[in-house]
């Protein structure tokens, strides 16, 4: 594949939609072919299961949970990421597998062993080249969070969960960041969104260069 993988990665609130979006305007803006897309919910049957994970009233348990968000992930790799980087282009996905293993092993308690399996099936060996994880504290995200819900954005069933919840979940992207430091890379989601995006760019400009997307700075 020629493409080039790169994740969006954090807790609710951390702001990481709105980078995505601003990256993929300045990608565009250097030449570059990018497609944005998002877990869950991409795909026409990812609508649905979304519908049903995020706002049904009768909650799936942890484990339904787990294996409906393995579900979209099966399909949206198969239907839209993987034919992408098969095209060549740069694809900016907010979430992937690093969700599944915050929210539902970090976040739910689910056995990590029994699980891992079923997280290789559903991603049919495509992986990030590149995750920005963007970490902002619980407390803040959280702020930002009712700040959105009074502008009248939908809150999720991940956003009512318990401020505990919310930081095992932000423990285990920190566990992933330490575990894979190559691939995965800490953006400090505080501040303003012009600043967060310079830290954002910053990051991706020596991962496009070392893959020949865009000329390096040294020659021009
Ligand atoms: P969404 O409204 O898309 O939130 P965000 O803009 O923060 O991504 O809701 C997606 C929710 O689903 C979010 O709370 C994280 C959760 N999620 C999981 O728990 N596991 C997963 O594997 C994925 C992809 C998302």
């Amino acid at each position: 594949m020629s493409g080039f993988f790169i994740t969006f990665e954090g807790v609710d609130g951390c702001g990481k939609t709105t980078q995505r979006r601003l990256a993929a305007a300045w990608l565009r803006e250097q030449g570059l072919d990018v497609l944005e897309t998002f877990e869950p919910g991409d795909t026409p049957l990812g609508r649905e299961i979304r519908r049903l994970l995020l706002h049904e009233a009768d909650a799936p348990v942890p484990e339904a949970e787990l294996l409906l968000f393995l579900a979209d992930r099966a399909q949206h790799v198969r239907r839209v990421i993987a034919p992408a980087l098969e095209r060549g282009q740069i694809v900016l996905c907010d979430r992937y597998t690093d969700s599944t293993l915050a929210y539902q092993l970090a976040g739910r308690r689910l056995d990590a062993e029994a699980v891992t399996p079923a997280l290789r099936l559903a991603e049919a060996g495509v992986r990030p080249h590149l995750t920005l994880w963007f970490d902002l504290p619980v407390r803040e995200a959280l702020a930002r969070m009712r700040q959105r819900e009074q502008t009248g954005e939908a809150a999720t069933r991940m956003d009512g969960e318990r401020q505990s919840f919310h930081e095992a979940v932000r423990a285990g992207f920190a566990r992933l960041a330490e575990r894979e430091p190559g691939r995965i890379r800490r953006v400090d989601a505080a501040g303003d969104v012009e600043t967060v995006q310079r830290r954002v760019r910053s990051l991706l400009l020596p991962a496009l260069e070392s893959r020949g997307l865009i000329a390096g700075s040294a020659d021009g």
